[in-house]
């Protein structure tokens, strides 16, 4: 685990998507998940203006990282509706190279074995981003998820509704999530987990000095053997010097 901290918010998220943007124009045609929610705003607005000032768009393929079951991909609040607004539309990203989960699915089954079969057929996960809930969650992988699973339909922990709640613009009932794996995330050739602001301050310490254990998912990022950790201050101020 490689731990950078920026002095705020703002350079956090810039010195991750500097990285993740190197990182990635050394990759032919990467396979990339990102994370929704509040923490990547100013990472993906850095990668969008990237890519919108070069008048480039970048060969990059796409997997959901998580879902929440019974939202549709149109809906505020949805995964697949926060990359459209925030990457997707604006880089004119086309569909075929976008493979998210839809958790209006019948077959959410189905579903994660459509996810697992995207990733298979293109060899696996380049960069995996991801953000970590206060509760220790990788991805919607809610504590007590062993570090094997493969994508799964799984039920949300109080804590994962609670914080939701944010995300729509009118109350949603929330009970389970989709979300790749542990063990598929943890195949990933590269993690970046971006964790900003005083709120994740405890549970970052958990990650990254507590014991790997399966009800602090993220702590089984301690093992991985490409893992980077952007923090800002106020996120690493538990950390031992
Ligand atoms: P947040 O969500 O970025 O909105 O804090 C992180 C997560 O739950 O993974």
């Amino acid at each position: 685990m490689q731990i950078i901290v920026g002095t705020d918010f703002e350079e956090m998220s810039l010195t991750a998507a500097e990285d993740f943007i190197y990182t990635l124009e050394k990759i032919s045609k990467p396979v990339i998940c990102l994370p929704s929610g509040k923490t990547p705003l100013t990472f993906l607005k850095i990668i969008r203006n990237h890519y919108i000032s070069q008048k480039k768009q970048p060969d990059w393929f796409f997997v959901g990282l998580d879902e929440w079951v019974g939202v549709s991909s149109s809906e505020k609040g949805s995964c697949r509706q926060f990359f459209d607004e925030h990457l997707f539309r604006p880089l004119r990203v086309p569909e075929e190279k976008i493979s998210f989960f839809n958790g209006m699915a019948e077959d959410l089954d189905a579903e994660c074995r459509r996810a697992e079969q995207f990733i298979a057929s293109h060899k696996g996960i380049d960069v995996a981003v991801l953000g970590i809930g206060t509760n220790g969650h990788l991805g919607l992988n809610e504590p007590g998820s062993s570090k094997e699973t493969l994508t799964q339909v799984i039920e949300l922990t109080d804590s994962t509704i609670a914080a939701a709640k944010d995300y729509f613009s009118e109350p949603k009932a929330l009970t389970y999530g989709i979300t790749l794996g542990l063990g598929t995330l943890l195949s990933s050739r590269s993690i970046f987990l971006l964790g900003g602001g005083d709120a994740k301050a405890e549970i970052i310490r958990d990650v990254v000095e507590g014991p790997v254990t399966s009800s602090i998912p993220g702590s089984f990022l301690q093992a991985h053997q490409n893992c980077f950790i952007y923090l800002d201050e106020a996120a690493a101020r538990l950390l031992a010097p």
